[in-house]
């Protein structure tokens, strides 16, 4: 009888790669997705660290977990939990402690191992004993070339992993301890999953890393390709329409990288180039590598080869030792970037990171007022872009049915949602838009969306 599994998903894209590779693993070992932890004989937690909460939600999910779990002990049956991702890397054995339900624990680099520790775990469970089993390793063999094809369409837009881990140590930041140093998946092994993919169905494809564009991947010849070169060979695999890479480093913006927005036409004109801070003491402190003047030549660069590039990034509010005339200095490296989308956070101690000890915390109070001053700047930018593409038409990847009747749910070339509303007569075929690139006209534009219709009257459906 085939086994089921759940498994939920924390923090960032690459955790949701992740996720589909170890549902990949796990088909392979006979297990069947479910959709909720109810009746499932696996629940796997793919779990981050990369601020406070994040982990804190993982415990309290495991205390809702243990009451299912001990609801089907009462029946005679088992229910594995499993914890996967940076907490599992970096808090592995306080986890066992803290959390005894857990039977599992692993870390982003093993879960190809998956089936072997499930089998220990069973064992021991089949001879009446607790079972646990911990696996954090940093494995000198690669898990990529141990990981089975992929078991189920991505659906139009697929993520692909092409680099991993971190050697930057920005002081306030687990990934490099988490996920490790860095690595490039070679050239060839990118390529062919890029064409897996492009057959299962995608059009789109996010080239994922930490630092993706620190990418340095092994070809055939012996050398090795930056993104910029990888970019223009995954453009000529049939069917990939649009290409989007993910998150950057300021420091390793390339010349070729930025060359790439500019001759090849299926990137995607958006970025997300994650600043932190405007303040240059604090970039400093941060261990960033890059000065605010840097990134503003940086983004004049870029808009330079593509007018029209759509900006994101992360800032961080409230590092130890930020002063009101610092956090000023992020203000106006906002309003002089001009952001089409950002994400925004207080200042969390990481344990284990260098900033976590450093004497100048900032209050709590302070930093929720400097995250809401900000918050307040990026959202009035984002709405204003977001306000001048009505009357607009572009292309549209259409994804999946929309939360309303009669509306499709696609995205932009900007990485904009679009709710697309369509006539009865379309609505009854919107399948065959599914997976398409189609030319919307934007009518309203709101604070995370745009709505729209599509654009070619004479479209009927093959
Ligand atoms: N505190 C707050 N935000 C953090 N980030 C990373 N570490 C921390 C931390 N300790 C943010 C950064 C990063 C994003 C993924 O999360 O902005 O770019
Ligand atoms: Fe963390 Fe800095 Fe590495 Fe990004 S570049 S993953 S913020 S250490």
């Amino acid at each position: 009888m085939s086994k089921s599994v759940f498994i939920k998903t924390y923090g960032c894209q690459m955790n949701v790669y992740d996720s589909q590779r170890i549902g990949d693993v796990l088909a392979a070992d006979g297990y069947t997705a479910v959709d909720g932890p109810d009746g499932a004989d696996l629940v796997v937690l793919n779990t981050c660290h990369i601020r406070e909460k994040a982990a804190e939600k993982v415990y309290s999910e495991v205390g809702r977990l243990k009451a299912l779990k001990d609801a089907r002990r009462a029946e005679g049956r088992t229910m594995i939990i499993a914890i996967a991702g940076c907490v599992g890397q970096a808090e592995g054995p306080e986890m066992m402690r803290r959390a005894p339900a857990i039977d599992l624990v692993l870390g982003p680099q093993t879960y190809h191992r998956l089936p072997a520790l499930l089998a220990r775990v069973e064992a021991a469970h089949a001879e009446g004993k607790p079972g646990r089993v911990l696996d954090t390793d940093f494995p000198a063999d690669d898990k990529f070339d141990h990981l089975p094809g992929e078991a189920t369409a991505p659906g139009p837009s697929a993520f692909l992993t092409v680099q991993e881990g971190c050697d930057k140590f920005c002081t306030f930041c687990v990934v490099p301890y988490t996920r490790g140093a860095e690595m490039s998946r070679p050239v060839a092994a990118v390529l062919a999953e890029a064409g897996r993919l492009a057959g299962l169905g995608a059009r789109e494809i996010t080239l994922l890393g930490q630092n993706v564009n620190a990418y340095h991947g092994a070809r055939a010849d012996g050398g090795s390709a930056d993104l910029g070169e990888l970019i223009h060979r995954v453009a000529e695999i049939d069917g990939i329409e649009r290409i989007r890479y993910t998150t950057s480093h300021p420091r390793d913006m390339t010349a070729s990288l930025i060359a790439a927005h500019r001759d090849v036409p299926q990137l995607m004109p958006y970025l997300h180039l994650p600043v932190q801070a405007g303040s240059d003491r604090i970039l400093k402190a941060m261990n960033r590598s890059h000065s605010a003047d840097d990134y503003r030549r940086i983004v004049d660069d870029l808009r330079a080869a593509r007018p029209d590039i759509a900006l994101s990034g992360d800032f961080i509010v409230g590092f130890p030792g930020e002063t009101e005339a610092d956090f000023e200095a992020t203000l106006a490296l906002v309003r002089d970037v001009t952001y089409a989308q950002a994400y925004s956070f207080k200042y969390s101690p990481r344990p284990g990171t260098p900033a976590s000890v450093l004497a100048d915390q900032v209050d709590e109070a302070e930093k929720s007022r400097r995250l809401a001053a900000l918050q307040t700047l990026l959202d009035s930018q984002q709405q204003a872009f977001n306000d001048a593409t009505v009357g607009r038409r572009f292309d549209v990847l259409i994804e999946r049915p929309g939360r309303r009747p009669g509306q499709i749910l696609g995205r932009s070339p900007y990485n904009q949602a679009v709710h697309v509303t369509l006539d009865d007569q379309t609505m009854s075929s919107y399948h065959a838009l599914i997976g398409t690139v189609f030319p919307v006209t934007i009518e309203a534009g709101g604070p995370n969306s745009l709505s729209g219709r599509i654009a070619a009257p004479q479209w009927t459906a093959a």
